[in-house]
């Protein structure tokens, strides 16, 4: 694990950034997975000022609310079309169908386009528990693209974005640790104090199912990129 240390988010985002056009431009992303949240925000306006050409890339994202349609302001596909797919031009993009009602057809369409479109690099953000995706603690190494029922600590974090708490979904579809391992590159942001436990436990605790990003540990090429308050732990 390659671990690095900035300032702040905009910093931080900016320096991802970096390493990601630098891969593009030398023809090493033909598929780059994305992550939603609050984390990559900065990242992703960045990403548009950028002149790299992704008019060749395709897109994967991690995840999706069960039961949001696409122009829900919710969603997932919302938050991807707002801040980067509306601005810039991609190859092809994909997210899991929040509105599928056959979650076992889904999930198994989706592992098909991620092997039809191997991830090259791929952004994590990571949540307070360290979920990465929406794979909660207790989440097996070797699970692929599944239905997840949210803990209530994630849908305490993620009401922010939404009216009220009831509606805050309670199911997402998303990748699972086996299909995020199996990117080439993984690139993982945190930002601010409320991740510098999950960032301790990430990188110092032992690899374990209750921290789910400890896996990162086993891969042969992440990068965790911190800011200050995320790194105040280690
Ligand atoms: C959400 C998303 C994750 C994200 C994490 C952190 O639940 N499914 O992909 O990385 O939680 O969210 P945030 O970046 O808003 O702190």
């Amino acid at each position: 694990m390659q671990l690095i240390k900035t300032k702040d988010k905009l910093e931080g985002s900016k320096k991802g950034l970096e390493i990601i056009e630098k891969a593009i431009r030398n023809g090493e992303v033909k598929t780059l997975g994305l992550a939603t949240g609050s984390t990559p925000e900065l990242f992703y306006a960045e990403f548009i000022k950028s002149d790299v050409d992704t008019s060749d890339v395709t897109t994967v994202n991690l995840d999706e609310y069960v039961g949001l349609a696409a122009d829900d302001p919710n969603s997932y596909h919302y938050y991807m079309n707002d801040l980067l797919f509306s601005k810039r031009q991609f190859k092809e993009s994909f997210l899991p169908n929040g509105e599928a009602t056959d979650a076992e057809a889904e999930c198994a369409h989706y592992e098909e386009i991620l092997n039809t479109h191997p991830v090259d690099i791929q952004i994590l953000g990571i949540g307070t528990n360290g979920h990465i995706g929406f794979n909660e603690p207790g989440t097996s190494f070797d699970s692929l693209t599944h239905k997840v029922l949210l803990t209530e600590s994630t849908r305490e974090a993620n009401k922010v974005h939404f009216e009220k708490e009831e509606d805050v979904p309670t199911h997402a579809y998303s990748m699972g640790i086996k299909s995020i391992m199996n990117a080439k590159k993984i690139i993982l942001f945190a930002f601010g104090k409320s991740k510098a436990e999950a960032i301790k436990e990430t990188i110092n605790g032992s690899v374990d199912v209750n921290c789910p990003a400890s896996v990162l540990q086993n891969h042969p090429d992440v990068t965790i990129i911190v800011d200050e308050e995320a790194a105040s732990l280690l």
